[in-house]
């Protein structure tokens, strides 16, 4: 029988094409996941063991932190082999069957690429440091001679995104001090030249490698920062739109164009997620036009405070932005560079600055839940994608670390002040009484005669009443929340993707519709308010009081059409 005229039977790929406008994205930390053989890092057949809750809470993909060979000098966003899969997380094998079996379930993979910088134990910084100066090895990176007499001043003054110098002098193959080479971040993180060719083409390879082994798509870190000006000026004092030295050029946009294009060459919908933190709206929206990225993470939403005026500009500021772009918005509460949700709605400052974090800022973790309780349900209801950080899911707080076990070069770069981002980045609590709580098995040693190594970082004993095993036998717990949220979410056509409404509503509350029939209340307010109109009330996140929405509480109703 012929079978030209049958059309393809659609695969997990084409399955779908707009999935990514709508998506519930669950970012895997994989060193704080789950860890199979007991060394205390979490590990890919980790992941692997847990694809079942994962599908059970009702995510559509899954977003994994860089998982490549790295000497971890920042979390993993020091990549030494973009082809390749950290020796502690496991193998390229386990990863391309991680992918397979993630697709049989119906979630899909994106991975993170590391454009701006690589780690200095690349192949390509170790040969620039070992060719010397004026080499073609040298053209890939930002190596220059120092200022001054001696060439011991630093080629700019520009100041590092970790805080400290950008630039770090090397030292000639004869002992002699030689030039300086640039680094936005920390000085293992030497950044690329992205006017070489090379590096565009290696980076263009490094997404079909990833593409051809079945990822649905790519977080872009440091995406606004690729270009510089090769004229290396100071940063003006108030730098207009474009004229930054590293930040935001224009330049950029056709990096993303050709990316896209490259992405646009499989089947299915292989997205470009990018890490843009430009503050300017319409700046940031430029990257969405239909030929760059699919998504960017709205981070505005996620740095207000717990305020109804607050978060309501942010929303309109963000659609308004991605209107004339026809890109969907994605909503953000947390991710491994944060404060946890549930401690920052619990403080004064309940917004998120990276200059603003300090060890002994006092918390209401109760007020901080219910916060973020309501805050999930918002966040969930409004147009566009969602990302989840794992964790967020159980109400996981925002750890106060000792000092001697931190490992984030925030915290070294700042003197000690910021406590940096290792807080939330604790392993996950699954079961049981007791640390690691089912983050690594009961009794499996990673050497025969090693005893049982503790989690990378420790846990709280508090963490006793947070644990997956915990939650699921508590139907008020925040994982029956996000549980709950997720599978309405995916049933209601009306949320996801699409127009939103404002209702008339009094001021501290937050009242919008959802097609004809979903709306969605949140009381910032103190006063217990009445709710709209409604035939049924799908899920709130705290009891209501007498039929009322209480204080710091979400409601999402149904009505007739
Ligand atoms: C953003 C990442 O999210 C962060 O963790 C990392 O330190 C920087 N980019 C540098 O790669
Ligand atoms: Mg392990």
């Amino acid at each position: 029988m012929p079978l030209t005229d049958t059309p393809a039977a659609p695969t997990a790929f084409t399955r779908d094409p707009l999935w990514w406008r709508s998506a519930v994205i669950y970012q895997v930390y994989v060193r704080s996941f789950a860890d199979s053989d007991g060394d205390g890092t979490g590990d890919l057949r980790g992941v692997r063991s847990r694809l079942g809750y994962l599908q059970e809470l009702g995510v559509d993909a899954l977003w994994f932190n860089p998982w490549y060979p790295s000497p971890l000098a920042d979390g993993g966003y020091d990549v030494a082999d973009y082809r390749g899969i950290h020796p502690a997380f496991g193998t390229l094998a386990d990863a391309e069957e991680l992918i397979a079996e993630a697709a049989a379930r119906g979630i899909r993979t994106i991975i993170d690429v590391v454009p701006n910088h690589v780690s200095s134990e690349h192949r390509w910084f170790r040969e620039a440091l070992a060719a010397g100066p004026g080499s073609p090895e040298r053209e890939r990176f930002w190596f220059h001679p120092g200022k001054g007499p001696n060439g011991d001043e630093m080629p700019t003054n520009w100041v590092s995104n970790f805080q400290g110098d950008t630039w770090t002098r090397t030292t000639n193959p004869d002992g002699t001090p030689g030039e300086w080479y640039l680094h936005l971040f920390a000085p293992e993180q030497p950044d690329l030249n992205w006017n070489h060719p090379e590096v565009r083409a290696e980076h263009e390879d490094i997404l079909r490698f990833w593409f051809d082994r079945g990822v649905a798509g790519v977080r872009i870190d440091s995406a606004g920062l690729l270009i510089k000006d090769p004229a290396l000026p100071e940063v003006p004092a108030e730098p207009g739109p474009g004229e930054h030295p590293t930040e935001d050029r224009d330049e950029v946009h056709e990096v993303y164009r050709a990316w896209r294009r490259v992405a646009d060459s499989y089947e299915g919908t292989r997205v470009l997620v990018g890490e843009v933190w430009v503050p300017d709206a319409s700046r940031f929206a430029a990257y969405l036009r239909p030929d760059e990225m699919h998504t960017a993470f709205n981070f505005d939403f996620m740095t207000r405070p717990w305020r109804a005026d607050e978060l309501r500009a942010s929303i309109d500021l963000m659609l308004a932005a991605h209107a004339p772009v026809g890109a969907p918005s994605t909503w953000v509460l947390s991710n491994h560079d944060v404060t946890r949700p549930v401690t920052r709605y619990g403080r004064d400052d309940s917004g998120f600055a990276f200059a603003k974090k300090r060890f002994g800022t006092p918390t209401d973790l109760e007020l901080g839940t219910r916060r973020a309780r309501a805050a999930a349900l918002l966040a969930a209801a409004l147009p566009g994608s969602l990302y989840v950080y794992q964790g967020d899911e159980l109400g996981l707080p925002e750890v106060e670390l000792p000092r001697e076990v931190l490992e984030d070069p925030m915290h070294f770069r700042s003197g000690g002040v910021d406590p940096g981002r290792d807080g939330c980045r604790v392993p996950l609590p699954w079961r049981g009484t007791a640390t690691p709580f089912g983050f690594s098995p009961d009794g499996v040693r990673p050497v025969a005669s090693a005893a049982p190594a503790a989690p990378w970082l420790p846990q709280p004993a508090e963490w006793a009443a947070l644990t997956v095993q915990a939650q699921e036998a508590d139907p008020g717990s925040m994982l029956w929340l996000y549980r709950q949220a997720l599978r309405i979410r995916k049933r209601e056509r009306s949320l996801g993707d699409g127009p939103m409404t404002w209702m008339p509503s009094e001021p501290g509350v937050l009242a919008f519709s959802r097609g004809d029939d979903v709306v969605c209340v949140t009381n910032l307010g103190e006063e217990p308010i009445a709710l709209p109109e409604h035939d049924r009330i799908l899920l709130s996140s705290a009891p209501l009081v007498g039929g009322l929405l209480a204080h710091d509480s979400t409601a999402w109703l149904h009505r007739t059409a």
